[in-house]
């Protein structure tokens, strides 16, 4: 253990000490006297609770951190830990950003708490960091992801530290009401069997445009435990994770509208060929407008029928 029983005794107030004077003040302030306000970067109290009572009821031995910021979801985790009894080895973080454009914030967050020692921080991307901790063998039982939220940093993160999870291992993940980081976890749960451990919202999501499988809202933090027992992936085989995207299809009704409105100029054109293609894309981007199918298979039918069939007198 990384020096447990100093640190227990005067972590946790320290911690907490910390953690109250940080949201009262709104304010964090970098190495080099930099200030700036904790939001929007920082979790807020209620997400960090949520994750302090998750490592809290998890109790891992080790435990890793994508995206530093100011340090808040740091300061829950390692509070929570020293309640379970002391971080058995260093929390390990990885920012790149966190000298240029954090003022090393968190860092100095962390010394003021007198905890800095109980984390391993290293200035590297995700990207690049997590493959290592993949080569030397590493594995963790709880993760908590708050990194690049665009997609390709979001599942990239998921894909790795799926790697360094041990069976039955947590990861929570932040922001999961923005479709790329949900998608992402989609992909955990359809591909690798994860299932969906907890959530956690500051205030209800958007009812509209941010919702779960089953048109549940999306927390804006989820929690997914990865299973026991992997089951075998066939190469080929592919377990579709946009399925919540259905009913944004609906919304690609202007899309439509206007894929439609081209079909029609085509037709009146004569040119069938590219009426269809116009038509055919209306349809994937609004299945629900049935007028399109019939425009479709009017461009099939010889100009003769076509009009006998819709009864229209113009060309096409
Ligand atoms: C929303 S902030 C994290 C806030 C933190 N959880 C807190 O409570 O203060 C996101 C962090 O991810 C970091 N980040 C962005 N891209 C990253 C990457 N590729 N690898 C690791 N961290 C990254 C940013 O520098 C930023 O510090």
């Amino acid at each position: 253990m990384v020096n447990v029983e100093a640190s227990e005794i005067t972590g946790r107030a320290q911690i907490r000490a910390q953690i109250e004077k940080l949201y009262r003040e709104g304010m964090v302030h970098g190495d080099d006297g930099f200030s700036q306000s904790l939001y929007p970067t920082s979790v807020t109290p209620g997400r960090g609770k949520f994750l302090g009572d998750l490592v809290r009821r998890i109790k891992p031995a080790a435990t890793i951190e994508v995206g530093m910021g100011w340090g808040l979801s740091t300061l829950h985790m390692l509070e929570a830990m020293l309640e379970n009894g002391g971080v058995r080895q260093p929390h390990i973080i990885m920012d790149p950003y966190q000298a240029k454009n954090y003022h090393n914030g968190a860092r100095r967050v962390l010394r003021e708490a007198g905890v800095d020692g109980l984390v391993e921080f290293h200035q590297e991307p995700s990207e690049i960091f997590l493959p290592k901790l993949v080569e030397q063998g590493r594995r963790f039982d709880f993760a908590f992801i708050d990194g690049d939220h665009r997609f390709d940093g979001a599942f990239v993160d998921l894909v790795f530290i799926h790697k360094l999870l041990k069976p039955g291992g947590v990861m929570a993940v932040d922001d999961t009401e923005l479709d790329a980081v949900h998608l992402a976890c989609q992909f955990a749960i359809t591909n690798w069997g994860y299932t969906f451990e907890a959530g956690h919202s500051d205030r209800e999501a958007s009812p509209g445009r941010h919702r779960h499988r089953g048109e549940q809202p999306r927390p804006q933090v989820g929690a997914y435990r990865k299973p026991l027992v992997e089951g075998e992936r066939n190469q080929l085989h592919f377990n579709s994770f946009f399925d919540d995207f259905s009913p944004y299809i609906r919304l690609n009704r202007l899309a439509s509208n206007q894929l439609a409105h081209e079909g029609l100029v085509a037709l009146r054109e004569g040119d069938r060929e590219a009426a269809r293609r116009s038509f055919r894309e209306a349809i994937r981007q609004d299945p629900t407008h049935a007028k399109n199918l019939f425009r479709y298979i009017r461009t099939y039918l010889p100009p003769g029928l076509a009009r006998a069939f819709t009864g229209r007198s113009k060309r096409g």
